[in-house]
């Protein structure tokens, strides 16, 4: 199987980031993961890139040439898919157009609801039966783009923001591996 060169975008903790690094020393899972990509030089991820001598760059997205240089390495790489977990960044619809490939994002909340942040207090603040997670194609308006996989679970009486948290990653874990598999089967 010819894997494809994927690079990770993080902001913080890299749970997922850890999660798809672990899965893709499975021969037949279908990317590599080539390249790391943070806004943030504290995050995890930097620590899990460098114990996985996996290249990553720090990026300041506040200079304008971030999104060049983020787009030539790259290109550089041969990256053909972007895989934003925990990405506290948007994605300039330029990007998207010049990057030309697939870029997916995982989200903590059963899209189209709960965009953005503070999903989980949202969640509960509504008394909401379940909630859960979805991986869905980017494209220039936040957590809008088309749904890959999503998956939901029920809300106990007594979860709180940390317990829904918990259960939401372990079924991010699950979910962004499936819509990749998926991804794949579809071109
Ligand atoms: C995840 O909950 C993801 O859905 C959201 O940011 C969080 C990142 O977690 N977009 P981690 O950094 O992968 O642990």
């Amino acid at each position: 199987m010819v894997k494809k060169n994927t690079c990770v975008f993080i902001s913080g903790q890299g749970s997922n980031l850890e999660n798809l690094i672990l899965r893709s020393r499975d021969n037949f899972f279908p990317i590599n993961i080539k390249l790391i990509i943070s806004n943030n030089k504290n995050a995890r991820g930097i620590y899990l890139a460098k114990k996985n001598s996996i290249p990553y760059i720090v990026v300041n997205t506040k200079l304008r040439t971030c999104d060049n240089q983020i787009l030539r390495t790259l290109k550089k790489k041969k990256i053909s898919l972007i895989c934003l977990a925990g990405y506290m960044k948007i994605i300039s619809k330029n990007f998207i157009k010049n990057f030309g490939k697939i870029i997916i994002n995982i989200h903590p909340s059963l899209l189209p609801k709960y965009k953005g942040l503070n999903t989980f207090s949202r969640v509960l603040k509504n008394n909401e039966k379940k909630t859960g997670c979805t991986v869905h194609y980017v494209d220039e308006k936040l957590d809008n783009g088309q749904i890959i996989v999503q998956k939901s679970f029920h809300i106990n009486s007594d979860d709180n923001e940390k317990t829904l948290k918990q259960k939401t990653q372990r079924l991010e874990h699950q979910i962004f591996p499936e819509a990749i598999i998926k991804l794949f089967r579809n071109i």
